[in-house]
């Protein structure tokens, strides 16, 4: 083989390579739709929330994520267009808060739609469609988790909980599916914080979640006592 030869095969080899790696970091084939407790949100704020939290679980976001590598971030250049949103503002503020400061909760939204909404297509159409489909999955296809855990007799009275009653309500109401949980700990109690539901890539129906905390993790959940 010739030196143009050796270089051609080098060329193709690094294309290929290239081509992999962009291909699973762009692509996705899962969504998380992460739900977080505001009180333990503040409680794991450097700085305190402006406003007292409420006791609910609210949206973080509405993640497009990967089960072997790495969930695509900032796929493409975007801003969300403010102009066009008017009509779910009011709606998105009780749903989707910033819940460190409420009067920041477009800011929220479009950093959450930079850095994670842009990169759903062709799932996500647009920006629009974004939030949409946030507010479809927390009231029509009833993803509250408030809500859900309140079915089972879990409400929110700072009690000390297991993992799995916590899973079982969980479950009970999302037709069986593993949920992720994200437990923080917090002066000398493990606080549930966000729970995570995860649907297959077109947002048809609910998967049990791939990837969950590992025992490692400062985030795992143990098995008891657990703050909710
Ligand atoms: C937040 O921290 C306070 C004070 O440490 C504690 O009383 C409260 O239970 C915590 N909230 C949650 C949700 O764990
Ligand atoms: C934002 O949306 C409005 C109304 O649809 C449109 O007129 C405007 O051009 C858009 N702005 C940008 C920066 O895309
Ligand atoms: C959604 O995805 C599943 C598999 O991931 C596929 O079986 C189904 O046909 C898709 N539905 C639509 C409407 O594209
Ligand atoms: C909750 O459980 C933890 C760990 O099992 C324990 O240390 C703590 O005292 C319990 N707290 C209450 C209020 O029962």
């Amino acid at each position: 083989m010739g030196i143009m030869g050796m270089i051609y095969m080098v060329t193709m080899l690094f294309s290929l390579i290239i081509l992999i790696l962009s291909s699973s970091t762009v692509g996705f084939d899962y969504f998380q739709f992460t739900l977080q407790y505001q009180p333990a949100v503040c409680n794991s704020s450097r700085t305190p929330c402006k406003d007292p939290p409420d006791k609910l679980f609210t949206v973080h976001g509405l993640w497009p994520s990967n089960r072997n590598a790495p969930d695509p971030e900032y796929c493409k250049e975007t801003t969300l267009n403010v102009t066009k949103i008017g009509h779910l503002k009011a709606q998105l503020d009780i749903i989707w808060p910033d819940v460190y400061d409420r009067t920041n909760n477009v800011g929220f939204w479009g950093r959450q739609w930079e850095k994670h909404g842009i990169c759903g297509s062709p799932t996500i159409q647009d920006d629009v469609n974004y939030l949409e489909t946030v507010i479809n999955m927390y009231t029509i296809k009833k993803q509250n988790v408030f809500e859900i855990l309140s079915k089972g007799k879990i409400e929110p009275e700072g009690k000390n909980r297991t993992r799995k009653e916590i899973l079982k309500a969980i479950r009970s109401g999302t037709k069986g599916k593993r949920p992720k949980l994200k437990c923080q700990k917090h002066t000398g109690m493990t606080e549930l914080v966000e729970v995570t539901l995860c649907s297959n890539r077109n947002l048809t129906k609910l998967i049990n979640c791939p990837d969950l905390f590992k025992p490692s993790s400062q985030y795992f959940c143990p098995l008891i006592g657990i703050q909710y």
